[in-house]
């Protein structure tokens, strides 16, 4: 070995010892003529001071930020006033005798030891040298913890790790596929997997009972904060089981990867609210929901209200919501509440309809019909010193706009925290849903989702609802899964519903149709976004925080400069022409 201990391990206790560290010269310091330094490597930073030898002090002199160096030296007792709290090995320091460098750097281009604002763009070009910052380091050996603590729960419950293949034929999740052409059957393409789905189901076919995989996953769809063209899901799909059995599964897997990675205890069962629930209380699929502030009906409290917008708007069937925020005397400004009243105009809604209470009630409606502003606030228990923003219009649009509002103001109160663990289980999801894009029904999370067999009857299907389930945390979508169809007939109504013919639904699915001929267990099973919940785990604000090597929000590795051109004969290969433009 080049060293006997890494920077981080000396302590007191190891005082005298002779010792061989190497590593990276994080900083670089002079104190009156004399060099000293901090060398870094992935465990922590140990202070190196020269000794007397004149060639060890020349050494120091020759080096440069970012060296990687090899110290020989004895450990020493920092003087008292010398002593870093801050650093594990803050007590001593290392008396270098022989120093070596083991190879030179150019001045970094982006700060290493400091965890300043760099353009994002640098930061990816040199990403080795932005993985160099503690915060980054710590971020990657942190999210190799939780994945070993995922392994550890999963092993231990019976489930085995299976890989699937990447290259496979197109499994369509919603999303639009990354495809691979083929050079042994030209003019063919593989698809990357936008998640194993089909595979891992095909796994309970095959008995494996239980299954888990830290999977990558390909989508080739718009990129946002919390979404990469390429992922990873913590993968599961479970033999003869009911919904709550994967959700429980799930449930333990989350407490049992925060107590051990983080020391803490969280509280069990989840709370569990239907979707048409969160959309009423929250107007979104993924709320925060700690800090209260729901949204509540005041259609019925309206309904013979003195206002004449209102009225027209009730005769056409629109709903009056609304929700009161607990403090802000100051903070209902008429500048704050134009703003409020912009986002309800972004989704078409005319305006908002505000109550302020302060020692008296105050609303914008208080010329034309001040009763029902006084009967809205006692409905939504307004304290003293809060407000409350009403809406009127389309069902959803009101909610969502209110879910939007809702969170604003709370953010703007100060009512959001850093410190929680709000976790939902969102359940009873709508099998379908119609897109106007494609002018026709689609399935909400995937068509391989069991509907509520009491709920197939039904005329509408849009009010069927499947036994499907996502997971929130703190407003984020962590994970998401469902109880299948094991019954080909039941396949076959829902490719059906969705305008898949048969021959589409044989050429695009036939294999797992052909394999559901020989004996399916009932299954089930769930996927979280591993990168979002390390994300969230350790309070960052984007995935791309918590990889190693992301891609920028256009899809572009910058550090290997991918995609890029390939050459004019792996072309000709492939048989493939390309056309500018
Ligand atoms: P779904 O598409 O909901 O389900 O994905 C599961 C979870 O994966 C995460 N996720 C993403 N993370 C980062 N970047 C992306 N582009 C991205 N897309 C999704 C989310 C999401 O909750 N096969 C089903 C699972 C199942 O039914 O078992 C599936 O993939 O956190």
């Amino acid at each position: 070995m080049l060293r006997t201990h890494n920077c981080g391990e000396l302590r007191l206790q190891h005082e005298g010892m002779k010792v061989v560290l190497a590593g990276w010269v994080h900083a670089l310091r002079d104190l009156g003529g004399i060099r000293f330094l901090l060398l870094r490597d992935r465990y922590g930073l140990t202070q190196i001071v020269p000794g007397d030898d004149p060639s060890v002090k020349e050494a120091f002199d020759q080096l440069g930020s970012e060296y990687v160096i090899r110290v020989e030296g004895t450990v020493r007792k920092r003087p008292k006033e010398a002593v870093r709290r801050d650093l594990p090995t803050g007590e001593i320091e290392v008396v270098a005798h022989r120093v070596e460098v083991l190879s030179e750097a150019e001045p970094p281009p982006i700060y290493v030891d400091r965890d300043e604002e760099t353009s994002e763009e640098l930061r990816l070009r040199y990403r080795y040298l932005d993985l160099r910052k503690l915060r980054m380091t710590r971020n990657i050996v942190m999210r190799h913890r939780i994945v070993q603590a995922v392994r550890e729960y999963l092993n231990a419950r019976d489930f085995i790790e299976i890989e699937t293949p990447i290259l496979i034929k197109s499994t369509p999740e919603g999303a639009r596929d990354f495809v691979v052409p083929s050079r042994l059957k030209k003019g063919k393409f593989y698809a990357l997997p936008q998640s194993p789905q089909l595979l891992k189901q095909i796994l309970m076919v095959a008995g494996f009972d239980r299954y888990y995989q830290i999977a990558r996953c390909f989508r080739d769809e718009d990129l946002r904060a919390d979404r990469q063209p390429e992922f990873s899901q913590i993968d599961i799909e479970m033999s003869f089981v009911e919904r709550e059995d994967v959700m429980n599964i799930a449930e333990g897997l989350v407490a049992h990867v925060i107590k051990k990675v983080f020391g803490v205890e969280i509280s069990q069962p989840f709370k569990r609210l239907s979707y048409e629930e969160v959309m009423d209380r929250y107007g979104t699929d993924k709320p925060l929901t700690y800090f209260g502030m729901e949204i509540e009906d005041l259609t019925e409290v309206f309904s013979d209200s003195r206002l004449n917008f209102v009225r027209e708007a009730l005769k056409k069937g629109a709903v009056v919501r609304g929700f009161a925020a607990p403090i802000g005397e100051s903070s209902l400004s008429r500048k704050k509440l134009a703003e409020y009243e912009e986002v309800a105009k972004a989704y078409g809604l005319g305006g908002l309809i505000w109550i302020r209470k302060n020692r008296n009630l105050k609303s914008s409606v208080d010329k034309h019909d001040r009763p029902v502003a006084e009967v809205a606030a006692e409905s939504l228990s307004l304290k003293e010193g809060g407000f409350a923003l009403i809406s009127v219009g389309e069902r959803k649009r009101v909610s969502t706009v209110l879910g939007e509002l809702r969170l604003k103001v709370a953010q703007e109160l100060g009512l959001l925290e850093n410190e929680v663990y709000d976790f939902l289980w969102v359940v009873d999801f709508p099998m379908f849903e119609w897109s106007e894009e494609e002018g026709r029904l689609v399935a909400r999370h995937h068509p391989f989702t069991m509907p509520r067999l009491e709920n197939v009857e039904k005329n509408d299907p849009l009010e069927i609802k499947a036994l499907a389930y996502d997971l929130v945390m703190n407003g984020v979508e962590i994970a998401g899964g469902s109880i299948r169809i094991h019954r080909s007939d039941l396949q076959r109504w829902v490719f059906e519903k969705i305008g898949l013919s048969r021959e589409e639904a044989e050429s695009r699915f036939g294999f797992l149709l052909q394999a559901f001929k020989y004996g399916v267990p009932p299954h089930g099973g769930i996927a979280f976004g591993l990168d979002r919940f390390v994300m969230l785990l350790l309070k960052e604000r984007s995935i791309r925080e918590v990889m190693a090597f992301p891609k920028t929000a256009s899809g572009t590795d910058l550090m290997m400069g991918a995609p890029s051109d390939v050459s004019e004969e792996l072309l000709q290969e492939l048989g493939i022409r390309v056309s500018q433009g």
